[in-house]
């Protein structure tokens, strides 16, 4: 069966991810910030492997790059993500918080991929995910505000198009998924979605991938999504 890394695999998405992937058999190497206290993780059951990472630490991310050498991993799953500031007026940005943002959600996902890229490169699906927002669409753009994460999923939409193109030679596919507003912390008890249905929605959109996908932008729908 394969192997998948996630990120951010203590609640929300993440966690959801994990329970899928590992009921259907995978290995799934399931990284957190705090295992100790990820309670909903460890009462998972199947072939899960708890990490301890926060994908600010890049030396971390490093050491466990290193820790997993030669393990093949089939999919890498850039989900850890910060929302920031909820109120940001275009004249008083908190821009030390917008810094730590674009840390999280744009730098990580480049630093994980990159650390895994080996990993990836040795097994059978080779496919790097990062979840991103429609917020992140600058065509879709029409509502404006919220500076921080629009600007953070937008840059990382940047990076993961310039890995796909850099990573095709080595037949690793990279593409973006938007989750659908979700009911999980992040998004609130108000969003249409819950996790389940988004997950085995993006489950779905991944397994079907192939190299000519690579590069793109998709919702967990399978619909393609404007930039
Ligand atoms: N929910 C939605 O409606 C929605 C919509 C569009 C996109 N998304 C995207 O979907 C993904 C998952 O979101 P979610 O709704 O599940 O959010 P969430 O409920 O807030 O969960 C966020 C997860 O990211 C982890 N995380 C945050 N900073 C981290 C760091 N520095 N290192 C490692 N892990 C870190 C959190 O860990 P801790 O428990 O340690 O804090 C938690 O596991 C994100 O990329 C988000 O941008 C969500």
């Amino acid at each position: 069966m394969p192997t998948c890394l996630v990120t951010g695999a203590s609640r929300g998405i993440g966690l959801e991810f994990v329970k899928q992937y590992a009921a259907e058999g995978w290995t799934v190497v399931a990284t957190c910030r705090q295992p100790e206290q990820a309670q909903a993780l460890a009462q998972l059951q199947g072939d899960i492997r708890v990490e301890r990472l926060d994908v600010s630490d890049f030396a971390r991310i490093e050491a466990l790059g290193r820790k997993l050498d030669r393990l093949p991993i089939d999919l890498v799953l850039n989900n850890a993500a910060i929302f920031g500031p909820r109120i940001t007026p275009y004249d008083s940005v908190d821009y030390a918080a917008w810094a730590e943002v674009m840390r999280v959600n744009v730098m990580a996902p480049l630093k994980v991929s990159a650390v895994f890229a080996a990993n990836l490169a040795r097994s059978n699906l080779r496919t790097a995910v990062a979840i991103t927002s429609l917020m992140g669409s600058v065509g879709d753009n029409t509502s404006g505000g919220s500076y921080v994460y629009r600007s953070s999923k937008a840059a990382l939409h940047a990076v993961m198009r310039s890995l796909s193109v850099d990573l095709r030679s080595k037949q690793i596919i990279v593409c973006v998924i938007n989750p659908g507003w979700v009911r999980t912390d992040m998004g609130g008890s108000a969003a249409p979605l819950d996790a389940f249905e988004s997950v085995a929605g993006m489950r779905d959109v991944i397994g079907r991938l192939t190299m000519r996908d690579s590069g793109s932008f998709y919702n967990y729908d399978g619909e393609e999504l404007p930039w």
